[in-house]
């Protein structure tokens, strides 16, 4: 892991302008993972250049695929066809990404060599079992460290056999790795969700002209098609603009503009539950941007009051508790958050974390296994808190100490670059107080 970075954040202004979020992670995932498979040049714009996103694209350059660049953001992918990958010479490395670990798991399960994936201290805590085990049920052969926790050897040279299967967790992860491993099954690969998750894999599959069946819930593709290299536009990612929507909400005086924002439904939860507590945010200018819906976002300052999140939501909303848990403990009254547990499981234990931390500040919040109750309204003061080294805490305590008395300082923010390179800028330049410690 890179060197342990802190900053020193406080209240600033209120937050004004007009602003443009780096591109979506999950889509630059994928978008690098299936241009490199396809037949032909896929030429990507708006791609996210943080760690996580270009150590899937380092992955791929060490099997032999060849990524130019077209200046920030523009990458012209040589895709090697759907066999044409080289054995890595060395341990792939994911960094801090799950999302990059448990979609290479399925796509390497089926290639003709071996591989071993490996990432940064937290990474390799995370639980790779969700993806191990129904991997293995399609004839994959993978190892892993004691409690299912990475590194993963993979054992390539193996028939796989399409599944059925019925995921235990709504997780788009598990889902695109088993799809990704469809594409060199035998027969007919179908998975289906508890709840809908984010569709990318599957849109991105059927744009490049694989044959794929997909509704809500549900995905269903058989092995032994081609994919056709094709352009791919990454939109601004939503879960970078909610810090922003949740900072331009609660402090007074703020009117901010968030220009070409992905508004895939399955991702913009925390819209609607904001928009429950009171928020004023109104989407300008929709339209379609690479086969995904954009909007322009404009938020303005609003008193929010505390709700209880529709557990229907939770999986639309699973990466932005880290700053609705902020904006819940500065609006009146109680929120209540249910039915979201996976929150214990992602780059830090999401929930012990931020109630942590908040609490350092002021607030009140109690944990609950599956979510926690958080009674707002209380002044928020000046701190010393853990992100943990995970980039969404870092970013949602930067928007707590807005409207703190006085300053907090936040350890462990280096990772902040895996998913929001140029955050530190982008903040101040629109009214945040923040630096390093
Ligand atoms: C992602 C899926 C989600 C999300 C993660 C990105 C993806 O994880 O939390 O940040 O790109 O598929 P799970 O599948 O574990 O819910």
């Amino acid at each position: 892991m890179s060197e342990s970075i802190d900053w020193l954040a406080q209240r600033g202004q209120a937050l004004r302008g007009s602003i443009r979020v780096p591109g979506d992670k999950s889509i630059s995932h994928r978008a690098m993972m299936l241009g490199a498979l396809a037949d032909g040049v896929c030429h990507v714009s708006g791609f996210l250049e943080g760690e996580d996103t270009l150590a899937t694209a380092a992955a791929f350059r060490a099997m032999g695929v060849r990524i130019d660049e077209d200046g920030p953001g523009r990458k012209r992918v040589h895709g090697v066809g759907i066999d044409g990958l080289k054995p890595p010479s060395a341990p792939i490395n994911c960094g801090n990404a799950g999302t990059g670990m448990r979609l290479l798991a399925g796509l390497l399960a089926g290639q003709r060599f071996d591989s071993v994936l490996i990432g940064d201290e937290s990474l390799s805590k995370r639980p790779m079992r969700r993806v191990t085990e129904p991997l293995a049920r399609m004839g994959a052969r993978i190892d892993t460290a004691d409690n299912g926790q990475p590194p993963l050897y993979i054992h390539g040279g193996q028939a796989l056999s399409g599944v059925e299967y019925d995921l235990p967790v709504a997780s788009a992860q598990v889902k695109s790795a088993l799809l990704l491993a469809g594409l060199y099954a035998n027969g007919e690969t179908v998975v289906r969700e508890p709840h809908p998750t984010r569709d990318y894999t599957e849109r991105m599959l059927a744009a490049l002209g694989w044959p794929i069946e997909s509704s809500p819930g549900q995905a269903r593709l058989s092995g032994g098609h081609r994919l056709c290299a094709a352009d791919i536009v990454v939109p601004s990612d939503f879960s970078s603009a909610a810090f922003f929507l949740v900072a331009a909400s609660i402090v007074p005086g703020s009117e901010l503009l968030l220009e070409g924002v992905g508004m895939n439904p399955r991702r913009t939860g925390l819209l609607q539950a904001l928009r429950l507590m009171g928020a004023d945010i109104v989407e300008r200018n929709a339209r379609e941007e690479g086969g995904e819906p954009v909007a322009d976002l404009y938020v303005r300052h609003a008193p929010l009051h505390g709700v209880e999140i529709p557990e229907g939501i939770v999986p639309d909303m699973i990466d932005e508790f880290p700053v609705l848990f902020i904006a819940a403990a500065v609006a009146s009254g109680t929120t209540v958050v249910r039915g979201a547990a996976e929150l214990r499981v992602k780059e830090s234990d999401r929930i012990a974390v931020m109630a942590t931390g908040l609490r350092a500040m002021g607030a009140r919040v109690d944990e609950t296994p599956d979510g926690a109750v958080i009674h707002g309204g209380t002044a928020l003061g000046g701190a010393q808190v853990q992100a943990h080294h995970d980039h969404r805490i870092a970013m949602s305590f930067v928007v707590a100490a807005q409207l703190a008395s006085a300053p907090v300082r936040i350890e462990g923010c280096e990772t902040v670059a895996t998913s929001f390179p140029g955050f530190l800028e982008l903040a101040t330049g629109c009214g945040m107080a923040i630096g390093a410690a």
